[in-house]
């Protein structure tokens, strides 16, 4: 327990040098960081993990640099996951030697140590159960929050009134399968649909999808004809990938009158780049249209990195859920804190099952 609760001046830390690709990532040596004011504590960080938005901002998500320089500093540590011991907790609800996990506002969490602000309302941090590890435990805070955001805050879910009826675009990824799973097991959804590849619908059934539509065998713009007895009986749609059909084609077919559509990831581009990814002029027409329909009926965007996460509410309640054995992340791979390039270019394949975690000590 000393070792893990002295402070060295000197850390560990992996720096990106420069927006662009993954090579950019490097090892380097930081001072360590240290509260500055009471209300912040001082985490030894064990593990993070990989979430999509974090090579997204690696590649500077197509914004001008100056403007990402702004927000995250000239060579910013990425990084939101993070499961560590508690080092220094002045003025905070946690106590020297706690084992915690949480998610950062925006960065920092590829490093060997970090500041939290538990008060700050974008940052969710709880004490890790002691049934899963520090590795598990980091699979889970920001894309289990997502997940919470889409279901619960967005989507109405509550396990106090179980029986919605969800479709889950998604269901094998980070965010999709932690869904499925709150859907079903905490939630107490009736009925879980999870869309995937054909290769993933046994992990997604397993996690507790009733029933999986594979997207690679089956045109999901026909979903309502193929399967009339869903006609206009969902709750909610969740798409954690940003398929518009979902939205433009089915959500008038499949949705109750008051049922919602609610999306993690803003819709693709006509020509097929992410909705991220757009020029300014672009940008400015999806927004027009993002906002009209919000203001017009049921759909709602979830806007994590700007602050629209329930990170207060949705860390402890994921804490209580993986204790009670309702919540268990899927850890696709693992790697060590300098190969973090190599787990982004494989998050960049758009193929992992569950997350990847990230061994830091
Ligand atoms: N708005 C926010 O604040 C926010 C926060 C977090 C994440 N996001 C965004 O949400 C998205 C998902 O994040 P994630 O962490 O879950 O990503 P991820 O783990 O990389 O998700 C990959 C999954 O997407 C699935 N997929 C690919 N094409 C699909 C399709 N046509 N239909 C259904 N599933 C498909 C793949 O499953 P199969 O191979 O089985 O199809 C794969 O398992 C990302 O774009 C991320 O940037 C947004």
């Amino acid at each position: 327990m000393e070792d893990t609760l002295t402070v060295p001046p000197i850390s560990a830390a992996m720096v990106l040098e420069d927006f662009g690709g993954a090579d950019k990532l490097h090892m380097a040596e930081v001072p360590t960081p240290l509260p500055a004011h009471s209300g912040e504590m001082l985490v030894r960080v064990h593990a993070t993990s990989i979430n999509p938005i974090e090579w997204k901002m690696r590649e500077g998500f197509g914004l001008p640099r100056f403007a990402w320089r702004r927000a995250l500093g000239a060579k910013p540590i990425l990084g939101l996951d993070f499961a560590g011991t508690v080092v220094d907790a002045r003025g905070t609800s946690f106590a020297r030697g706690d084992a915690v996990m949480g998610a950062l506002p925006l960065h920092g969490a590829y490093a060997e140590y970090v500041v939290v602000q538990p008060a700050d309302p974008r940052t969710g941090v709880a004490r890790k159960p002691a049934e899963i590890s520090f590795e598990e435990a980091a699979l889970m805070p920001f894309a289990g929050l997502v997940a919470y955001a889409g279901l619960v805050t967005h989507g109405r879910m509550s396990a106090s009134a179980p029986g919605a009826r969800v479709l889950i675009v998604g269901a094998s990824g980070g965010v999709g399968h932690l869904a499925v799973q709150m859907a079903r097991h905490a939630l107490g959804a009736a009925l879980v649909v999870g869309v995937c590849s054909s290769r993933n619908a046994e992990f997604a059934k397993a996690c507790g999808a009733h029933e999986v539509i594979a997207h690679d065998t089956e045109s999901v713009a026909d979903i309502a004809e193929r399967y009339p007895q869903w006609a206009n009986s969902f709750d909610l749609i969740f798409d954690t990938i940003g398929i518009d059909t979902y939205y433009s084609k089915l959500a008038r077919r499949l949705l109750r009158p008051d049922g919602r559509f609610v999306t993690a990831a803003l819709p693709q581009s006509v020509d097929g780049r992410p909705g991220e990814d757009v020029n300014l002029l672009g940008g400015l027409v999806m927004g027009a249209k993002l906002l009209w329909r919000h203001a017009t009926g049921r759909y709602r965007l979830i806007t994590g990195l700007l602050g629209g996460l329930p990170s207060h509410e949705g860390v402890p309640a994921m804490a209580q859920w993986l204790k009670a054995g309702k919540l268990r992340p899927h850890q696709s791979a693992s790697f060590p804190l300098s190969q973090i390039a190599e787990a982004h270019r494989l998050s960049e394949t758009g193929k992992t099952v569950g997350k990847i975690s990230i061994r830091i000590q």
